[in-house]
């Protein structure tokens, strides 16, 4: 993630469905460059917790419960709420009022074309039974950014079309007033190497998988996990030559290692055979138990007190509004629909 081309006239915005809470695959992808980032910018980070309910309406409990969760990977990961905005969706009205207007700008057939839309769609086989606020979220999600004049939205590849789209409809908008309002936006997405695969192997570490970590893990979860992790299936004997590519814990070594000479090193050998898996796993346990364990001790202490977290994210969301609210005021005028 090149964080060099983001500058202190930038403004950042971009937030998580609060599904679940956070992992390493987060951390690796997000959380780390968001904690850098904070420092360089003003920066909103949204629990989205209305998007997650557009497709999730019959869980909301799980989407409620999370809103807290995702808020305490975010402070222990070092997201500082003197530095950024952490604010929750549902509560900002203001967002909801902006979509409004946005569904009027934007065509059913183009939320269809939407390539994200689509794979979610058959991801959750909701073929024409799709709920109306699952397949209009970009709008939503055009609110979102916008409302903050969101100059750059650290988001996955996934989500390049969202950021399309949205530009789309601040064009729209900013043509059919005759003046600039919105502000077009840009992805920041993450580098290849920023991608970390499940500790199975699968190309993505997600929760609903179970090929995740998760950032509260305890020291005994971390274990587990990389004693579980996929190597090279034909490796069977020490002296055996074996694979680096595909093989998780040289992925995860690239990743957290800061020994870069010493990760090539281990590389050659385990090629010319003659390296067991426990020998490069117990160094990727150690290297993972160091980065977790103040992670983890900062969410527990968070834990603790709920109502200081819940009271960060009532700030945090006090300012939001008062920002989508001036956004709001001035897509209204500039339609004259501020009657009085
Ligand atoms: N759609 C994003 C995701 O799936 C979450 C999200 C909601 C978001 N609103 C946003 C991301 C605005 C960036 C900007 O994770």
């Amino acid at each position: 993630m090149d964080s060099q081309k983001v500058g202190a006239s930038d403004i950042i915005l971009t937030g998580d469905r609060t599904t679940g809470p956070l992992h390493l695959g987060h951390y690796v992808g997000s959380l780390k460059n968001r904690v850098v980032l904070q420092d360089v910018c003003p920066q909103f980070l949204l629990l989205a917790d209305a998007q997650a309910l557009t497709d999730n309406m019959g869980n909301y409990v799980k989407v409620r419960d999370n809103v807290l969760q995702v808020a305490l990977d975010y402070l222990a990961v070092g997201i500082d709420p003197a530095k950024s905005t952490i604010f929750i969706q549902s509560l900002v009205p203001e967002l909801s009022e902006l979509s409004s207007y946005y569904l009027n700008l934007v065509t059913v057939a183009r939320l269809e074309r939407n390539p994200t839309i689509k794979d979610e769609i058959k991801l959750r086989g909701f073929e024409r039974d799709i709920p109306a606020g699952f397949l209009t979220y970009p709008a939503a999600q055009a609110a979102d950014i916008t409302a903050f004049k969101a100059t750059v939205v650290p988001v996955g590849a996934d989500q390049v079309p969202m950021i399309e789209q949205t530009n789309e409809i601040v064009r729209r908008f900013n043509n059919s007033v005759d003046a600039d309002i919105l502000v077009e936006c840009r992805a920041l997405v993450p580098e290849d190497g920023a991608r970390l695969p499940g500790i199975d192997g699968k190309a993505k570490m997600s929760k609903s998988m179970g090929n995740a970590l998760s950032l509260g893990a305890s020291e005994d979860d971390i274990r587990q996990a990389v004693k579980m992790m996929f190597t090279d299936p034909n490796h069977l004997r020490v002296a055996d030559p074996g694979q680096v590519e595909g093989n998780v814990v040289f992925t995860y070594l690239d990743a957290f290692d800061p020994d870069r000479t010493a990760v090539e090193e281990l590389k050659a050998h385990y090629r010319r055979g003659g390296l067991g898996d426990m020998v490069i796993k117990r160094r990727l346990e150690d290297i993972l138990q160091t980065l977790l364990a103040p992670i983890r001790a900062r969410r527990e202490e968070f834990a603790k007190d709920p109502a200081q977290v819940m009271a960060i994210l009532k700030a945090g969301t006090q300012k939001a509004r008062e920002a989508a609210g001036r956004t709001l005021s001035e897509v209204k005028g500039a339609m004259g629909i501020n009657y009085f």
